[in-house]
């Protein structure tokens, strides 16, 4: 494995309706992969598959474990795995019930879990998992999606020595314009996107299709593993 092009290539992208997952999907298809998405609900699915063209869609809740057993006992094993999903309740830690803590845990850290337990991958394939900047630059704004990225880093970390030679790798973006962000309205977004740019060494907030790009990276290069790789502008060091 390893080389160019993904040219009949088995990838999956749990979270590939949307943002990072449906950039890393239509990335994977220009690449020659046989790509599938997976997430919650059908209509996201049905409407992602509409733009991409051919892939196959999969209605998979990552919390479920036994959900995403079945995804993977139902099909061959796949080339190359990504983890894009999550629903997250972002906040203070005591401006939340513990049940919105927890969703954020059992979304994005368990999801993985879940996902890493039961996927079929190839040798030399990949797993990729999706942190974030907030795991190394920590705000007490959204307390449990730090620590859940933090967590997330150092299971890709581990899971490279378990799991190879299949490689594990994670990317850690920073603020990304992805429909995530339309739990705030079009104001206060603009707004936030604006103060960020400004701070950041690249003047400008992320596109998905640049951490689309880190992603393929880990499939194709083939000495790549246990990587923690920003993909964030320079916010990691502002
Ligand atoms: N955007 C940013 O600024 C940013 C920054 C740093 C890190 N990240 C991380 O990047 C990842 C992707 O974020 P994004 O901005 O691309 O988000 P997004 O546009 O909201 O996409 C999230 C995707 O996950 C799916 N999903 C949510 N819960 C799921 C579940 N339980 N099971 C299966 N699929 C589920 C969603 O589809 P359904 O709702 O239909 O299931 C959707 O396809 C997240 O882990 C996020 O924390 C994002």
């Amino acid at each position: 494995m390893g080389g160019d092009k993904l040219d009949g290539q088995r990838v999956v992208v749990f979270g590939g309706s949307s943002g990072i997952g449906l950039s890393t999907a239509r990335l994977a298809l220009t690449q020659g992969a046989l790509v599938t998405i997976a997430s919650r609900i059908q209509g996201r699915l049905e409407s992602a598959g509409a733009q991409l063209g051919d892939v196959d869609i999969a209605v998979v809740d990552v919390t479920d474990p036994g959900g995403v057993a079945r995804f993977f006992d139902d099909r061959a094993p796949f080339d190359h795995v990504v983890i894009s999903a999550a629903d997250l309740a972002v906040g203070p830690l005591r401006a939340q019930s513990l049940a919105e803590a927890r969703r954020t845990m059992e979304s994005k850290f368990w999801g993985a879990v879940h996902v890493a337990h039961a996927a079929r991958i190839k040798p030399g394939g990949t797993l990729t998992l999706v942190s974030g900047m907030l795991g190394q630059r920590p705000s007490g704004n959204a307390t449990m999606l730090s620590a859940v990225n933090a967590a997330l880093d150092a299971l890709a970390q581990a899971l490279a020595l378990e799991l190879a030679p299949i490689r594990v790798n994670c990317v850690s973006p920073g603020r990304v314009d992805t429909p995530w962000w339309n739990h705030l309205d079009e104001t206060s977004r603009r707004e936030l996107f604006e103060r960020t740019a400004a701070t950041l060494p690249v003047g400008r907030i992320g596109k998905p299709e640049a951490i689309a790009q880190q992603v393929v990276q880990f499939m194709l290069n083939d000495f790549i593993t246990g990587s923690v790789v920003q993909v964030d502008g320079g916010n990691h060091l502002v």
